[in-house]
């Protein structure tokens, strides 16, 4: 298979899973194969569609396709998704910078990584709190709700750049250390993503 046959075959089996309506999965037919393609199509348009306005575009694209199916053109929705994938990677990055406890070389990286550490526990912190309040968003109190959430994703992204600021120092190059820096730029720019996302939900409304 090539790569877009795996994609259309992934999207299809995902679309399979979630149909409520049995007609689709079944009847094995030769024009499933276009019905697929059209509905892949169709479902990268919304994905590259609301990744537009980010910074990180291939990160966005790469990161939120899953969603597609659900999201559409739904801005609320994407800006869940995307506070959703970064929690992900917040948690990965906290399991390894607990892990990286042990490894650390030397007392200015073991600081740097601690300070790291609890920087992100206060990020996830934040995102737990956008996450929630994108699942219960209500029109009447709509603009407290995007003010808490700019706060929330600007103190997130804060927490993630004031960790990598940790790293400047150019003795501290360890295979760890530099581990960190690349999963901590990663939640930046998802977090960076997140917040254009949410800037967009605010200008769109509910
Ligand atoms: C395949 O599907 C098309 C339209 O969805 C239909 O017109 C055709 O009769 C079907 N063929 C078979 C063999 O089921
Ligand atoms: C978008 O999704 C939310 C639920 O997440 C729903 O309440 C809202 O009505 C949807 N908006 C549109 C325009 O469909």
């Amino acid at each position: 298979m090539n790569s877009s046959s795996i994609i259309t075959f992934a999207l299809l089996s995902l679309l399979l899973a979630l149909n409520p309506n049995p007609s689709l999965a079944s009847g094995r037919n030769d024009t499933d194969d276009d019905t697929a393609a059209s509905t892949v199509t169709r479902y990268s348009r919304y994905v590259k569609n609301a990744c537009s306005i980010t910074q990180y575009q291939r990160l966005c694209v790469r990161t939120l396709w899953p969603f597609a199916i659900v999201a559409k053109d739904n801005t609320s929705k994407w800006a869940r998704a995307s506070v959703a994938v970064t929690i992900t990677d917040t948690k990965q990055i906290l399991r390894l910078l607990l892990k990286s406890r042990r490894s650390a070389v030397g007392k200015r990286e073991r600081v740097a990584l601690s300070d790291c550490r609890e920087l992100f526990v206060d990020s996830l912190d934040s995102l737990y709190k956008s996450l929630a309040v994108l699942r219960k968003l209500d029109a009447d109190d709509f603009q407290e709700q995007m003010s808490d959430l700019a706060t929330w994703l600007s103190a997130s992204l804060t927490d993630e750049d004031t960790c990598l600021d940790g790293f400047e120092e150019a003795s501290l190059r360890s295979s760890t250390v530099r581990k960190i820096r690349r999963k901590a730029t990663k939640c930046m720019h998802l977090s960076s993503n997140a917040l254009a996302l949410l800037n967009k939900l605010a200008y769109d409304g509910l």
